[in-house]
């Protein structure tokens, strides 16, 4: 798992598949689930920490072409689940359709970005991937294709209520817009973002979700932790809700760090801190 996520960390799966359409997705998470063996779907992997010892499930990454097409229709456009949100961005933007320029800078796929309800805070504002969504294909609980309205996807702040789904493909509902105007939001997304946050080295973004109101960056930062090292793990010294792998971190140096923050923030605040990375093992 460690080269297939972001943060560049964990063992092997037990299984690993990439079907190269519905049906043989249909049949090897059958297979799974009647051997009782989990089923994980991997994105980018930007938003997950795989054990050291790896992950007991068969994980599944949908980036045949079956699953990577973009198309619009009029301004609506149904995006596969294993297509980069950067290059959903970019697409919308040439066909001079607006809403999604905000993906650009957020290095997942449209599947993982409908699982963690991707978004960003602008300005007073929070931008969302739900806001756009019209409906979504899944894999249902019986392994069959289904289509969901959002609230049957049950959004919240960085979160789904997916539970097993597995999600095919979405249907955005889009703003016409000049498409030079989308292309200049869409730098403007990405330049805001590199100047405040850590990209230069592996990590999974935000470890922890934002208390009501506040920043998890904020308070590990106020409580003097930025640049705190356990083994090769490092909490950035840029954004304090990041924390980053300096060359082969291990997932219990990573651990080890968001207890220690978790501990101090709790300490100092009575903020107990929850975590927004998916913990795989
Ligand atoms: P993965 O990390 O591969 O998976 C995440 C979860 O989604 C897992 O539970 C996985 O099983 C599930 N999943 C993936 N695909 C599917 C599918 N097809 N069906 C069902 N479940 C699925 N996030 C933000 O919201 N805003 C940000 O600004 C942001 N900035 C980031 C910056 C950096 C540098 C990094 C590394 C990460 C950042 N993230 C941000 C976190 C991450 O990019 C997002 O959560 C993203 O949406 C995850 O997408 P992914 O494809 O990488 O999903
Ligand atoms: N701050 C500090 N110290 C830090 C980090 C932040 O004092 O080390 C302060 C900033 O100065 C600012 C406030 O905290 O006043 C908020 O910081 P920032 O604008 O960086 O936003 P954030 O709340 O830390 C959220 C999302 C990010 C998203 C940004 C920008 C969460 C958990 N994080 O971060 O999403 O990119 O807003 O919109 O919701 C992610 O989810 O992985 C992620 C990176």
């Amino acid at each position: 798992m460690s080269g297939l996520t972001t943060f560049k960390i964990g063992g092997p799966a037990k299984l690993f598949a990439r079907p190269a359409d519905v049906a043989q997705l249909q049949e090897i998470t059958g297979v799974a689930r009647r051997r009782k063996l989990p089923v994980l779907v991997l994105g980018a992997g930007s938003n997950i920490l795989c054990d050291d010892a790896g992950c007991n499930a068969l994980v599944v990454r949908l980036d045949a072409p079956a699953f990577t097409t973009v198309q619009a229709f009029g301004t609506r456009v149904i995006a596969g689940s294993g297509v980069p949100l950067a290059r959903l961005a970019a697409y919308c933007a040439r066909k001079g359709l607006g809403g999604l320029e905000f993906l650009a800078g957020i290095p997942g796929t449209v599947g993982g970005a409908i699982a963690m309800n991707a978004g960003i805070r602008d300005k007073d504002r929070t931008r969302q991937i739900a806001d756009s969504v019209e409906c979504a294909w899944v894999l249902d609980y019986n392994n069959n294709v289904a289509v969901c309205m959002p609230e049957e996807l049950g959004f919240a702040y960085r979160s789904c209520a997916l539970g097993r789904r597995i999600v095919l493909a979405v249907r955005f509902s889009l703003k016409r817009i000049d498409p030079a105007k989308s292309n200049s939001r869409i730098a403007d997304f990405r330049a805001r973002r590199r100047a405040s946050q850590d990209w230069s080295l592996p990590s999974a973004g935000c470890v922890f979700r934002n208390p009501a109101g506040d920043s998890a960056g904020r308070l590990i930062d106020s409580c003097g932790l930025k640049g705190r090292r356990i083994g090769r793990a490092q909490i950035s010294r840029r954004h304090a809700n990041f924390i980053v792998n300096t060359g082969h971190a291990s997932s219990a140096d990573v651990l080890a760090l968001m207890k220690l923050a978790r501990s101090e923030v709790n300490k100092r605040y009575h903020i107990r801190l929850e975590p927004e990375i998916k913990l795989w093992k």
